[in-house]
């Protein structure tokens, strides 16, 4: 009906990297909504117990996001919403970053992104929903994260562009571009244990709530996303006011 919201009783929902942090919130929060869930990632025994935990509808695929034939592959059923979540983080400056970690971070964390969402636009369906995982990275500079800076950045514009591509067919495209997240990747790829310790107390200064976010509130933001049909081409901040300052 036209002004209300998708509905996501059994559609299928697709989220890359769904098998912890942020993807694992969303595919409960998508599974309570009534909606197939269905995750992938690289790592099986990962996806085999977070299905487990999300409901017994859930279905899993090992998949890597940078190969284009095996996410194809999963578009052999219908796919309703795609959430592109997975990523990976380098903690580098653009000085230090060799060629292989650039093209791994542009590949995984950019081109991820396309493949899936030229694999959905392929699809013969109208309507429907991509939700992106972005970063605020992707709009304001991270001294020490220049790969993950530059490929976030590059999501927010494919999200912009497929969004205008995807409107005439009721298709809308958006991110959510979280800060700090009490989810694996602010814990991981330090130089040491102490840095990875002290990730959440290093962030809260430059927070103006003076908290990280919890995954389930980044998933709650990619929920409304995916169900509003109003919103598309937008990046939306879930950062605690840190890119207002
Ligand atoms: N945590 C934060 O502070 C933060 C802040 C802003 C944005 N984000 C974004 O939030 C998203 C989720 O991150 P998270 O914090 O929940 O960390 P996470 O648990 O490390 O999530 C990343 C997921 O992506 C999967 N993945 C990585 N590379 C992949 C590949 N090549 N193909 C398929 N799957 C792949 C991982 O599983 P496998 O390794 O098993 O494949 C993992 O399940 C990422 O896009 C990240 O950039 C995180």
């Amino acid at each position: 009906m036209a002004g209300s919201p998708r509905t996501l009783e059994n559609k299928t929902v697709l989220i890359t990297g769904g098998g912890s942090g942020v993807g694992l919130e969303c595919a409960k929060l998508f599974a309570s909504e009534g909606a197939k869930v269905i995750i992938t990632g690289r790592t099986e025994a990962k996806l085999m117990t977070a299905c487990q935990d999300i409901s017994n509808d859930c279905q899993y695929a090992v998949c890597d996001v940078t190969n284009s034939k095996a996410v194809n592959a999963i578009f052999s059923q219908t796919v309703n919403i795609l959430i592109n979540n997975a990523g990976t983080i380098l903690r580098k400056t653009a000085m230090e970053t060799s060629d292989a970690e650039w093209a791994s971070v542009m590949d995984t964390n950019v081109t991820g992104v396309f493949n899936a969402s030229r694999a959905f636009a392929q699809q013969d369906i109208d309507g429907g929903a991509i939700v992106n995982v972005s970063s605020t990275c992707g709009q304001v500079g991270a001294a020490g994260l220049a790969a993950y800076c530059a490929s976030k950045g590059a999501v927010d514009q494919l999200t912009r562009t497929m969004a205008l591509e995807l409107a005439p067919r009721n298709i809308t495209v958006n991110a959510v571009a979280p800060g700090a997240i009490n989810s694996p990747m602010l814990f991981s790829k330090h130089d040491d244990k102490a840095m990875a310790e002290t990730a959440i107390e290093r962030n809260l200064d430059s927070i103006p709530i003076r908290a990280v976010a919890e995954p389930q509130e980044i998933a709650r933001a990619i929920l409304f996303l995916a169900r509003e049909r109003h919103i598309t081409g937008t990046v939306l901040s879930v950062d605690g006011g840190y890119t207002a300052q």
